[in-house]
Order: C-alpha cells, then sequence, then structure tokens
C-alpha cells in the first residue's frame, strides 16, 4: 500500500513547468499532436492562435490548419469570463481528443501557450526539425500568477546589447510567463536611445573611450572604445516584439545623477561647467545635473520622445546614488534652494522628482524611481522601486504607494553564483545563489494586508558593469531568472526547492534547445574548506593557519578564495603562505579584502609536488574588531 501511494505521488507529479503552475489535476492517458492536429480559434483567439503554430513548427516541421470549429485531434482557444482566471490566468485541458484552453485576457491564453510548451518534449524548443512522438500528458490546469509585475531590469547603459539580442532575451523572458523588462537606458557610462531634438546625447554620449578591465579596484582599462545605442525605429520594434510576448517594456532614463554621458553631450546641464568626457569608470559619480529651469525642461522634452515611443504607464526616472557634493558647493544651486523654499540638499533631490511626477502624472503616466526618492519626501503619485533592502519598500507601502521590490540580497543578479569565486567570471561582488531567489517572499513580513496590496511583485538586476556580452548575460540570467520566475508566480506556500531543482533538471534542456545559456547549477556547490569565526581573527595584522592538506593534495596550481558569510567586521588579508611539510614553499603576497566588497580575495599558488602536510599561513586582521565569519574555498585549476 505504502509502495502504491509513493508510486501514484510520482505519477501525480511529473510535469515539469516552471514558473509552477497553481493547480495541477493529472488525468490518464495523452494526446499526441501530429500533422492533422488543427488550432481552433476565433477573431480573439486568432493572434495567440498564429504564436502557437510558430512555436510548434520549427521542431515539428507540422503547418497546422486553423480552424473555427472542430471535434477532434485538435487545440482549442476559448475566451471565458471566469473570475477566479483573473487577468493573466488560464485553464488547459488536455485529453486524448486534444487540448482546450480557457482565459479571459490575451495575456491568459499566451500564458497557456508557455505551459503547452513546457508539456511538450523539451525538442520542441530547438529550431530544428526532430522526429518525436509529440506527446502531451492528460491534465488539468488552472493557472494564475501571484504578482502583477513579473520583472527584470537590463542594464543596457555600461554594456550596450544590440536590438536582436534583446529581442533573444525577451523570448526567454516570455516562456517564464515574466511580464516587464526594465531597460535602463542612460547611465554615466553611456546614452542609448536617440532623442531628436537633442543628437548629442548619441553622437557624444552614447560612445565611451574605454572600459574598465578586471575588477574596478584592479584601476586598470582596456584601451577599446565601446558604444551603442537604439535608434527610435529600434525602440519601437523592440516594444512591438515585447507587447507580442506580453511584456511591458518599461524605459529608465536616470536623474539627477548617473548622467555624466549627457553631460558630456550638453556640459550646460551640469553644475561645474567642466567639459567631461563619457565616464569609463564604474562606481557612484558626484557629476550630477544642476537644478536650473533649463535642466528640468531639457528632461521633460527627453520624457516627451520617451512617452511618445513607450506605451508603458510607468515610467522610470532613477533617482539613486545622487552624491550632493555639487549642489552643496555651487553658490548658483544654493540660491535657488533658497529661491524654491527649500532647506536641504535631499528637499532638492525631492523637488526635483516632484516635478517629473506633476508633469508624467499630467501625461497619464506614473513616476517609478529607486528607493532614494523617499529621502527628502516622496513625490505624491510615486511608484518605489526597493533595492537597499526591503525597508524603502515597507515605508513606501505603508505611506499607500505602490512598490515593486528589487532588494540586492534576492534579486542582484550581478551577484555571485557560488562562494567558490575563483571558478567564476568576475563579478561586482556579494553572493547570490539560485536556492536563494527561489525562496524569495516579495510580501515583508511586516506589512498588513491592505499594505500587502501596494506590492506590485518583483523584479530581477542585470547590472552590466562586469557583463559585457550576451554570452555572459544569459549566464548570469539563468537558472536565477526560473527561480524568480517562480517566486513571483506560484501561489504562497507552495515553496519546494528539491521540486523545482527536480524539474529545473529538465528546463535547462529548454533553454538549451533555444541556444539560451546559463550557469550549471551542479558546479560550484563544494563544501568549504575551512572557516573562521567571530572571536578567532585579530583587529591587528596576525598570522593565522589553516591545515588543507586534505584540499592541497597533489600537484598543480590551485586558488584559495576568501569568503566573508557573516559578522560586523570584514576580513583584510596581507598575503598567503604555503607551508609544505615545514617549508615555504609558495606565497601569494598581494593586499586583499572580504566583506562588503570581495576585493582580490582570491589567491593562487603553485605546489610542484605532493606533500604529507599543507598549512596555509595568511597575514590577517578583522577590519575594526574581531566579529567577522567566513569560509574558504580552494579549486584546483588547469
Ligand atoms: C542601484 O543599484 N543603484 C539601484
Amino acid at each position: 500500500m505504502m509502495n502504491l501511494l509513493l508510486l501514484s505521488a510520482v505519477i501525480n507529479n511529473p510535469l515539469t513547468v516552471i514558473p509552477t503552475p497553481t493547480h495541477v489535476s493529472m488525468g490518464t492517458g495523452s494526446f499526441e499532436l501530429n500533422a492533422k492536429t488543427v488550432v481552433v480559434a476565433d477573431g480573439l483567439t486568432e493572434v495567440v492562435a498564429k504564436q502557437l503554430r510558430a512555436y510548434l513548427q520549427p521542431a515539428t516541421g507540422f503547418e497546422l490548419k486553423s480552424k473555427r470549429t472542430a471535434k477532434s485531434n485538435r487545440i482549442a482557444f476559448f475566451t471565458t469570463h471566469d473570475p477566479q482566471l483573473g487577468l493573466e490566468g488560464y485553464r488547459l485541458k488536455v485529453d486524448h481528443e486534444g487540448v482546450g484552453i480557457w482565459a479571459n485576457s490575451a495575456s491568459g491564453h499566451f500564458y497557456a501557450v508557455q505551459t503547452l510548451r513546457q508539456l511538450l518534449p523539451v525538442e520542441v524548443f530547438g529550431a530544428r526539425r526532430t522526429k518525436q512522438p509529440w506527446t502531451i500528458p492528460a491534465v488539468e490546469i488552472v493557472d494564475k500568477p501571484r504578482f502583477l509585475w513579473r520583472g527584470l531590469m537590463l542594464d543596457v547603459g555600461r554594456h550596450f546589447f544590440p536590438k536582436k539580442e534583446v529581442l533573444k532575451f525577451i523570448d526567454a523572458l516570455a516562456m517564464h510567463k515574466m511580464n516587464h523588462l526594465h531597460l535602463h537606458l542612460t547611465e554615466d557610462q553611456g546614452w542609448r536611445i536617440e532623442i531628436k531634438k537633442y543628437p548629442k546625447l548619441t553622437s557624444i554620449g552614447s560612445m565611451r573611450k574605454e572600459t574598465m578591465a578586471g575588477h574596478y579596484s584592479d584601476h586598470r582599462h582596456d584601451g577599446t572604445p565601446h558604444g551603442g545605442f537604439y535608434t527610435q525605429k529600434d525602440i519601437r520594434e523592440m516594444v512591438a516584439y515585447a507587447e507580442k510576448n506580453h511584456i511591458t517594456i518599461m524605459p529608465e532614463i536616470e536623474m539627477p545623477g548617473h548622467c555624466q554621458s549627457a553631460l558630456a553631450a550638453y556640459p550646460d546641464l551640469g553644475n561645474t561647467g567642466a567639459q567631461l568626457p563619457v565616464r569609463v569608470d564604474w562606481g557612484v559619480n558626484e557629476n550630477v545635473y544642476n537644478v536650473d529651469d533649463s535642466t528640468i525642461s531639457f528632461l521633460k522634452d527627453v520624457l516627451t520622445e520617451v512617452m511618445a515611443l513607450f506605451p508603458s504607464q510607468f515610467i522610470h526616472i532613477g533617482g539613486d546614488e545622487v552624491p550632493k557634493k555639487q549642489w552643496k558647493e555651487s553658490p548658483h544651486v544654493q540660491d535657488l534652494m533658497r529661491q524654491r523654499g527649500l532647506k536641504t540638499e535631499e528637499e532638492l533631490q525631492s523637488w526635483f522628482i516632484r516635478q517629473m511626477d506633476a508633469f508624467l502624472s499630467s501625461h497619464g503616466r506614473r513616476l517609478v524611481g529607486w528607493d532614494e526618492i523617499l529621502e527628502g519626501g516622496l513625490a505624491p503619485s510615486a511608484t518605489v522601486m526597493s533595492w537597499r533592502g526591503t525597508k524603502g519598500g515597507i515605508a513606501a507601502a505603508k505611506a499607500g504607494h505602490d512598490v515593486v521590490m528589487a532588494p540586492t540580497t534576492y534579486t542582484y543578479f550581478d551577484f555571485y553564483q557560488s562562494k567558490s569565486i575563483a571558478t567564476e567570471p568576475t563579478a561586482i561582488g556579494g553572493f547570490l545563489p539560485l536556492e536563494t531567489v527561489y525562496a524569495y517572499d516579495p510580501v515583508p513580513a511586516e506589512l498588513n494586508a491592505a499594505q500587502a496590496k501596494h506590492i506590485l511583485g518583483a523584479q530581477g538586476q542585470l547590472w552590466s558593469e562586469y557583463i559585457p556580452t550576451t554570452d555572459h548575460l544569459e549566464f548570469m540570467a539563468f537558472p536565477r531568472t526560473c527561480a524568480l520566475a517562480d517566486a513571483v508566480w506560484r501561489a504562497p506556500g507552495s515553496t519546494n526547492f528539491k521540486g523545482f531543482r527536480d524539474r529545473l533538471t529538465t528546463h535547462l534542456m529548454r533553454l538549451k534547445a533555444m541556444g539560451v545559456n546559463y550557469r550549471n547549477p551542479t558546479i560550484g556547490s563544494q563544501a568549504a574548506v575551512g572557516t573562521w569565526r567571530s572571536g578567532q581573527i585579530s583587529e591587528h595584522w596576525t598570522p593565522h593557519v589553516w591545515d588543507l592538506t586534505s584540499s592541497f593534495n597533489k600537484a598543480g596550481n590551485y586558488a584559495l578564495t576568501f569568503q566573508y558569510t557573516s559578522g560586523e567586521h570584514r576580513l583584510d588579508i596581507d598575503g598567503i603562505e604555503i607551508e609544505a611539510d615545514g617549508v615555504i614553499v609558495a606565497t601569494d603576497g598581494h593586499r586583499g579584502r572580504t566583506g562588503g566588497e570581495d576585493v582580490q580575495n582570491v589567491y593562487r599558488v603553485r605546489l610542484a609536488k605532493a606533500y604529507k602536510k599543507v598549512l596555509i599561513r595568511a597575514k590577517v586582521r578583522a577590519d575594526g574588531g574581531s566579529d567577522s565569519n567566513g569560509e574558504l574555498y580552494v579549486v584546483r585549476e588547469r
């Protein structure tokens, strides 16, 4: 009896659909799609029927016919008015006669199609014809998303990603039922959108002289110009393509900081009159817009062209990381503050954002900003994107403002995916593994039910300082985007990482068939080989020894990573030496640190042969105290 029950649990749960459908009820038998299968659609569902045929054609080779009715061997779309399905939900039923799909909206039909693709053999995601029995298991699925905002942010400012690559990315988002693509279009290091009234924004602002090489703490540059921008025609094409995939592209035009590319093009927009270059270094930048009426007008002109291109109700104006130094030091800005009755630079920033809020609202749009827009008073209609943890989001929701959750700890996909960073491509720092993304619940426990309604959803962040290519972008995005898609779609309380991991094995084959790169989640999960704990490390430079004989166990090149995990104090490292059988046989003397940000925290040494006993001696200190915890990881390299 026990075995039968176990067996039925397995049989009852064979689907590998990501994100997890809200309700699945397995039937018996299956339906086999063939060249004679017809797609049943009417005026309202013709578009999605055509998309389905286009999805199925390359791998199956079937040129499916569309019809108004068919009793059997059919995939039929129906429009219903079923309140339990909401705006984006669907019901999908597969039996031996075929597939029925019911939804209240085109989005619901589209998401049913995404599920249907995942019920077919993974080969259906490929671009080339393959011979398969195209079998779909009998099942009834009733499914709808938990959140309205299921998004991803792509920073095309730090590195430019051409239109074609963005379209490919949209395909991958759509497959995960994600519905917002936030394009971070302007940055210190590049202006990426054609604005007809201000052509220098792109003729000058879209190109930088060179790019940082390695980690920014290395202070190296590659000497190679980098640039690119989207013409307005490109933007229209991307917006239309996204719309077909039920994705809204939300543009971000950064202000009043992160704008050096605009200042390079039009120095009058700045505070110092200096002719600045498009910035080549990463990080927060003190060059910000001035607060003249003419600068406000310039930004309204830019937003006017942006609104004409993007139907998105939400328009993002940035607002993060604005050093107030130039405003403090400028007598002219101080004069304007007095004239406007503003006491602090924070109030001035708030004034700035309010100008944009009123302007966007008067055009029927809604302003979105990073959580710094709370400082100095939130603009009346603003929606907050909470990135420095959840505090900003909680405060905004309590004040009755809508919120999109984007906290670094759960959604910054520019963070490392492994603690053993020696084998990872250089990233900004941090550690955000798949499990953590998967487990994310965007609604903070601090909110009551009414406040929680203001949490529109969540999005992942792909800041691209360290992401120069599409291959690398996909490596950082997947499978963490699969996990986030699950977190923002699945019913609350249905969290099951092990189940997700099992389904992911099949799901990754779909990505592979689509030609989408991803990080193999089975690598880099090796155990730590050593630790340091709170109280063990002095705040003064002291040698600390670990016995790593079992890891440094043969001849070869090794990379040793110091990885801070918790505590008040980071770990500083002033070189390591390897003592093998009582003799110093190798050293790596460079200065590094881990915690807060990780800087050169990987040490490389070579062993000429195997030894009986291998000790690592590192000169370390915990910065400002001894509350530091962390782990050591070792990989043997080629
Ligand atoms: C941000 O990461 N500066 C929003």
